[in-house]
């Protein structure tokens, strides 16, 4: 039987080395073996953007980009987005099992019960000024709840980890839905416990009485689908940093205010908010044909396309699209769907796009749902990290319980390329250039 290991030959010292291979993988440490002399630090890998790098082992999300397969714990994206709520993904995600009814209701419960937000953090909210963006503003009131529960600290603790979860699931969708009503020059509301924890969301966002606020059956549905979708999505950009900000073991808020910042960049998250922009900016139909031509020139990218693991349909992409229908069919047309449907057909059959396998990626059609809605249009990556906060929730606590990475904290190397040692130059002996 062929044996399970790598044999690498260093042409420098003609010396052969034995690496085993393990799930497909090979440990950058052992290439630490392969020295020119005792007194070489021996090999590192080298890969900028982590493009061939697996910085863990986890049981939560599997993605085959190739075939645009996405599964949480095994269930097909799908399904989940057919027959499941939000929350019951959020506990599948967790524990990895789906709920039987008692646990669904209990947690259901246990979520309701921390939906009170700490004193003071509406008013941290309300200093910002209206124009804020909200994903800074629910970054900063995120981790400002790490000073408001300071048992947070104690990550070892089981017990206080659940607790500080259960805050976050409750309390990401009131911190945002404050950071909306702030936007949109609305009073505070308190949450609404009768509802569900979806519908709770959209009534603190959109409700203008003092009455109770009935959500739309297919609008609350719609939002159930766009969070089960954006729940998590195994090692991305800002998974990673709060896997990063996690092994230095800081506590849960500033962890997850870590990944909301890069949750916030346009080439993640934040894009769903540039392909509204992008799709405003295009305004109409006959416009696109120059920007496809800018796009191909490398002058702009068309935002929403393209994904690092993906190289077929994204698959909720798919399940947004129809999504988008439904939402329509209540909030009207969005007039500018007709500008994403007409760019997605021409991008789709340039050889541009073809040759480098970009498709429509998950923040493609979000953003236009989230504006019919009725959502402030810089808010859509900010419900996208309210989503997220499940995934990165999970992932943080797979890292602390996994005894190969809670004891290593997130350390990467470089290849230093910058100057020799040199002597300090006091100020006045150097040359102005
Ligand atoms: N528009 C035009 N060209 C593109 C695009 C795009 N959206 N995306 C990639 N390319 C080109 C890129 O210029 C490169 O061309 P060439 O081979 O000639 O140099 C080629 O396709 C490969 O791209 P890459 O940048 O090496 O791919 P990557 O895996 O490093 O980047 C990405 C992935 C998502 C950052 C990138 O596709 C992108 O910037 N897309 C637009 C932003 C976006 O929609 N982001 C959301 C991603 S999905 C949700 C999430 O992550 O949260």
């Amino acid at each position: 039987m062929a044996s399970e290991t790598l044999t690498i030959v260093d042409n420098r010292t003609g010396r052969s080395h034995e690496i085993p291979i393990r799930d497909g993988s090979v440990k950058a440490t052992d290439l630490r073996q392969i020295k020119v002399s005792a007194d070489d630090f021996g090999l590192v890998s080298y890969d900028p953007g982590f493009m061939d790098t697996a910085v863990c082992q986890s049981k939560i999300t599997y993605v085959d980009g190739d075939r645009g397969i996405l599964r949480y714990r095994g269930y097909p994206i799908e399904q989940l987005a057919e027959a499941s709520t939000y929350l019951e993904v959020v506990y599948l995600l967790l524990h990895g099992e789906l709920p039987t009814q008692t646990e669904l209701e209990n947690f259901t419960e246990e979520v309701r019960d921390q939906t009170k937000l700490p004193d003071g953090v509406e008013r941290f909210i309300a200093t910002f000024s209206h124009d804020a963006k909200p994903t800074g503003m629910l970054q900063a009131a995120a981790a400002s709840l790490g000073s408001c529960y300071p048992e947070a600290r104690q990550i070892d603790s089981e017990e206080i980890r659940r607790q500080q979860i259960v805050r976050l699931i409750a309390q990401m969708p009131i911190l945002a839905a404050l950071c909306a009503r702030h936007k949109m020059g609305l009073k505070f509301l308190p949450p609404d416990k009768s509802l569900t924890h979806t519908g709770n969301f959209l009534s603190m966002v959109f409700n203008r009485s003092e009455g109770p606020y009935v959500p739309h059956p297919v609008l609350e549905r719609a939002m159930e689908v766009l969070l089960i979708l954006h729940a998590d999505h195994e090692q991305n950009c800002s998974t990673n940093t709060v896997r990063c900000v996690g092994s230095a073991h800081a506590d849960p808020y500033a962890t997850i205010s870590a990944g909301i910042g890069a949750l916030s960049g346009p080439l993640h998250g934040g894009a769903n908010e540039a392909v509204l922009q992008m799709l405003h900016q295009i305004g109409s139909v006959e416009k696109i044909p120059e920007v496809i031509k800018r796009v191909k020139a490398k002058e702009t990218l068309l935002m929403g396309f393209g994904h690092r693991i993906y190289k077929s349909y994204d698959p909720r992409a798919k399940i947004i699209k129809q999504t988008a229908y439904e939402v329509f069919e209540v909030t009207g047309n969005n007039q500018l769907l007709d500008v994403a449907l007409e760019l997605e057909r021409i991008a789709l059959e340039d050889d541009y796009f073809l040759s480098r396998k970009l498709y429509p990626n998950v923040d493609f059609y979000s953003g236009l749902i989230y504006e019919s809605m009725g959502f402030p249009r810089d808010m859509p990556t900010a419900i996208f990290a309210v989503a997220r906060t499940a995934g990165w929730l999970s992932q943080w606590e797979e890292m602390l319980v996994d005894p190969e990475q809670r004891s290593k904290i997130a350390r990467p190397r470089q290849i230093y390329k910058g100057a020799e040692k040199r002597d300090y130059v006091p100020i006045s002996q150097r040359r102005e250039a």
